[in-house]
């Protein structure tokens, strides 16, 4: 497992995605506590998890990784992060993450956001950090507002759901205000 770990920040860490973190991440994604903040509201099958699992390298500018912190000398596996549109020439890309519905509100989306940001403004050494966020995930909002994250934008009714069209918010964080 060590060789997998990707960053680590105290007892924080993410890492490589393995094939035994594909039931609970699914589950996790399949939730509607989740399914509803994302913008691909689409059940995944243990057959399209599997599949997604195999194609996890194809591409250069995305990066899914398992968010795990160790707990009495055990793993424990918080959730999962994305990394998208990692653009090196212009130095910006888009993240995300859940957390797994029973380690919400205790601090670690806040702690697994920081290690996340970190990584992208240290190690990837970008300049800009930018998410997508329904406008009704408030837990969200105030997460990314309490990190630094600024509104940049609104994309009008992007999102369809069952009671109809939402907003989506376009937040950025820049490097010196996250750093400073
Ligand atoms: C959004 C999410 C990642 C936050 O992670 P979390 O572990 O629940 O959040 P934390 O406990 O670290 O709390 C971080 C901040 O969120 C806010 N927050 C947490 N729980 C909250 C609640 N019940 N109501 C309002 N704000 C809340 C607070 O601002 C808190 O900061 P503070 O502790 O400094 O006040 C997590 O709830 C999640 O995965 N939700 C479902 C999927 C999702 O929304 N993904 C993001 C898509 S954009």
């Amino acid at each position: 497992m060590k060789d997998s770990i990707i960053f680590r920040k105290e007892q924080f860490y993410f890492r490589k995605i393995i094939e035994e973190d594909l039931e609970p991440l699914r589950i996790m994604h399949n939730d509607s506590s989740t399914i509803r903040m994302l913008t691909d509201t689409t059940q995944v099958s243990v057959a399209m998890q599997k599949k997604w699992f195999m194609s996890l390298d194809d591409s250069s500018k995305s990066r899914r990784y398992s968010i795990c912190m160790y707990e009495d000398g055990k793993e424990i596996l918080l959730g999962m992060m994305r990394l998208d549109q990692i653009d090196k020439l212009n130095k910006n890309m888009l993240v995300g993450l859940d957390i797994m519905p029973k380690f919400r509100g205790k601090g670690y989306g806040k702690a697994s956001f920081r290690l996340m940001l970190d990584y992208c403004f240290s190690e990837l050494d970008m300049h800009k950090v930018t998410l997508y966020t329904a406008v009704y995930n408030k837990v969200a909002i105030g997460l990314y507002t309490s990190l630094g994250f600024k509104e940049e934008g609104v994309l009008k009714e992007h999102l369809l759901r069952e009671d109809g069209y939402h907003d989506l918010l376009v937040m950025s964080l820049f490097r010196d205000a996250y750093l400073c």
